[in-house]
Order: C-alpha cells, then structure tokens, then sequence
C-alpha cells in the first residue's frame, strides 16, 4: 500500500555545529577507539593547512593514521576505486573526510565500500549500498554541497563524460562536525560558487516533488540566511566569521532539505557540464538556477512568491505573476555581483554541442521527475539555449503571466 503524505526523515547520528567545534574531533575520534584512521581530503585543503591540523589533533589517538590528498577535487569514479583500495589495504577502521564536498564524497563512498569485493555495480547504481563497512566522521570546510548530511556521492564518469550520483542512507556518517572556521580559507570563487551551489539545494528541494513539511522548514530557513550573508562571505570571507556561520548554515540546511527531498532539473543540466566540460558543480548550478527556475518556476507561482519573501525582495501576494521574475532576476544579478560566469558560451562550451548536452541532461530521470515541471528534450535544449547567449528571456522581456 503507498501512503500518501507519509515522509521518512534522515539525519546523520550526530550533527555538531558552531565555531570552534573542530577541537571537539579527538574527543569523537576516541570514541570509536580506531587503530588506523583514513584521513581523505585534497590538494587545496593540505596546501591550506587544515589537513595537518587535523592529523596533528588526533595523532595520539590511533596507532597511526593514513592521509589521501592526491586529487584536485570534482573526483571520478576510477579515483574512488583508487582510494578504497588503498584504505582496504592499510586495513583502516575509521575514515575522516575533511574538505569541500569533492573529498567529503570520496570519504563517504571510501568507509562504505571497503568491504565489498567487487564495488563496479554499487557505484554503477546496480547494487544499492545495504551497509558501510567502517564509521565515518565528515568536517565541511566549503559552504556549498551540504555533503556532510546528504545520502549522496557525486561522481565523474570519463568514459560517459557524465556526472552520476550514488545514493543510500549508508553513506550518512556517524558525527559531522560543521565549523564556520574551516571554511575561513575558502577563496572567493569557491565560495561564490558554492555558496549559489547551497541555495540551490534550498530552493530545488523547497519546489520539489518529494518534498515535505519538515524539509520545508530547513529550506526555508536556508534561503533567509543567503541573502544577507554571501556577499559578505565572498568579499570579506577571511574576516567576516559571522558571514561564514551564516553560509554554512546554509549549507547545512540546504544539505538536510536536499538529502530529504532531492533536487530537480538545475542539477540534471549541470551534470552535462560537470562531464564533458568539466565544469565545477557549483558553477554550473549558479549559472543554470535563473535559466531552469524561469521554466520550472511557472507551475509554483505560490512558492515563488514565498521564495520572494525569504529574499526580501518585497511582498508579492497581490500581484503573484510578478514574483517569478524578481526571483530570476536577483538570482541572474548575482552572478555578477559575485564574479560569477553568466553565460556557457563564457565557459567555453561549443554551441553545437548544446543538443547532446540536452540528450544526456534528459535522461537524467530521477533528478527530472523530481522537478515541478515536464521539462522534454527540447524544453532543456532551449533552457541551454539561453544560457549559452546570457541573459534570462524575463530579463528581457516583461513576462505578464506564470
Ligand atoms: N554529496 C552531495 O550531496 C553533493 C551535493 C552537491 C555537490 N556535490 C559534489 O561536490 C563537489 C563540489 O564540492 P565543493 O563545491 O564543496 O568544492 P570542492 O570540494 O571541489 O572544492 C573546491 C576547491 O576549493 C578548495 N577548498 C575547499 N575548502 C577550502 C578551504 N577551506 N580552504 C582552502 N581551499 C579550500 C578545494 O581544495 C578545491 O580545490 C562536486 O564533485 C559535486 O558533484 C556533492
């Protein structure tokens, strides 16, 4: 029997947010009495600092521990298989990831696979993940992916040019620790990208299909805190700690919304681009959002006036065709406000291979279906279309009805 309005809720085991709660890690650690920890994080991460800092926190804990940093970041399927090997052979019984949500992902993936023999049909979608194989604790260090709370883990296929996402609830870790501090080093690009990145989670969610009433509550929340916190995160992030605890509770509730709910076509346009052009998650989606929203947006003109509000971009319940567009138009003005590419002719993706883009995106079921809106082949052509040339169709021209 399906019930209908009847939601299953996930969580982490333990979420411990606020500054300073980094130092609370040896504590955690200690808890799982670990012989040999994996630690997983990237290039950036140990050129910052933080990678050191976190081994020299728990070093007197395990009888040793393993780090893996040997990757740039937007990892690929075939990197995933070359860390859970190397964590399965040094026998590692607890993983840490700390990093954006590139490392965050392949900590993920690492704990719950290394057990299992053969792990191509789990991450080809063949086999769902039943179990994770060690503990795990994840540390956020971007305000942007909420991977420290999502059941998902985004990889690149090379051979499909694709990006594909793997899902289970064994992928939650058992504590993530969410502290703004981490995230002070993060570079302005970084930050603009995935700061847009997390509002889109909140809004995608907030629309989307699954959703319910306790994501809402998290997505809304996320959507009132981006407004007045990412523009001074982004210009005056290695200062601002208060911006940095505003966006990265944005992305934390973003991440809660989105691992609940799902999010919908922004992410299956921007998938495309991840693969063939190697576009960063979050450019991608912070480019897209205005180009997709102006489409799927029509079916949810309540919502849109909602989502107005949460912005303070003033009270359109008398005139709700109006709000939709302010929507779109905030969200385009910010790419700019925020050095931001507004347009995929400016990432140098081919206008003639916009078709094929739209080929790959509509296939992208589980993402589509979760969208407010029956977007067909040639409504995501179009919405390319736009994109490539810049400029939002409500930006130029007055739309007078959703
Ligand atoms: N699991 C999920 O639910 C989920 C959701 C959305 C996106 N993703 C995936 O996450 C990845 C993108 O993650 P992201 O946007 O967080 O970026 P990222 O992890 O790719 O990091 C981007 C760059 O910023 C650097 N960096 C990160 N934090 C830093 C800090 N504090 N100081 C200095 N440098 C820092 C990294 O070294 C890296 O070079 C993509 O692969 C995307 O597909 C996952």
């Amino acid at each position: 029997m399906t019930l209908q309005n009847v939601f299953d809720f996930h969580m982490p085991k333990v979420v411990r947010t606020g500054a300073g709660s980094f130092l609370t890690l040896a504590e955690e650690v200690e808890k799982f009495h670990p012989e040999k920890v994996g630690v997983i994080s990237d290039r950036g991460l140990e050129k910052a600092g933080l990678v050191d800092r976190l081994v020299d926190s728990i070093d007197q804990i395990p009888d040793s521990i393993v780090t893996f940093t040997d990757t740039q970041g937007e990892p690929t399927f075939k990197l995933v298989g070359d860390v859970v090997e190397k964590m399965k052979k040094e026998a590692c019984d607890l993983i840490i990831g700390i990093g954006g949500g590139s490392a965050l992902d392949v900590a993920k993936a690492t704990a719950a696979l290394m057990d299992k023999e053969n792990i191509t049909p789990y991450l080809n979608g063949k086999l769902t993940i039943e179990s994770r194989t060690v503990p795990s604790i994840l540390l956020p260090t971007t305000s942007g992916t909420g991977s420290e709370v999502t059941m998902n883990a985004i990889f690149g296929d090379e051979e499909e040019q694709l990006k594909r996402g793997i899902v289970s609830a064994s992928l939650l870790p058992d504590v993530s620790i969410v502290d703004p501090e981490l995230t002070i080093s993060c570079p302005p690009r970084v930050t603009a990208s995935s700061g847009v990145d997390a509002f889109t989670h909140a809004i995608e969610s907030y629309v989307a299909v699954k959703a319910n009433p306790l994501t809402k509550i998290y997505a809304e929340k996320a959507m009132k805190l981006f407004g007045p916190n990412i523009h001074r995160a982004v210009h005056n992030g290695d200062k601002d700690l208060k911006a940095r605890e505003g966006m990265i509770l944005v992305s934390l509730f973003g991440g809660i919304s989105l691992a609940n709910a799902g999010v919908g076509a922004v992410h299956a346009l921007a998938y495309p681009l991840g693969g063939k052009y190697k576009i960063e998650h979050g450019v991608a989606n912070a480019l897209l959002l205005p180009y997709v929203l102006e489409v799927t947006g029509k079916t949810c003109a309540t919502e849109m006036v909602q989502i107005a509000k949460f912005l303070q971009l003033g009270d359109y319940d008398e005139n709700t065709h109006k709000a939709l567009g302010e929507v779109v138009g905030y969200l385009y003005e910010l790419l700019d406000q925020l050095d931001l590419p507004s347009s995929l002719s400016e990432l140098g993706v081919e206008e003639d291979s916009l078709n094929l883009l739209a080929d790959q995106a509509s296939k992208v079921e589980r993402l589509l279906s979760n969208t407010p809106y029956n977007l067909s082949k040639d409504n995501i052509a179009k919405i390319y279309r736009n994109a490539y040339h810049g400029l939002p169709q409500m930006r130029r021209e007055e739309v007078t009805e959703c």
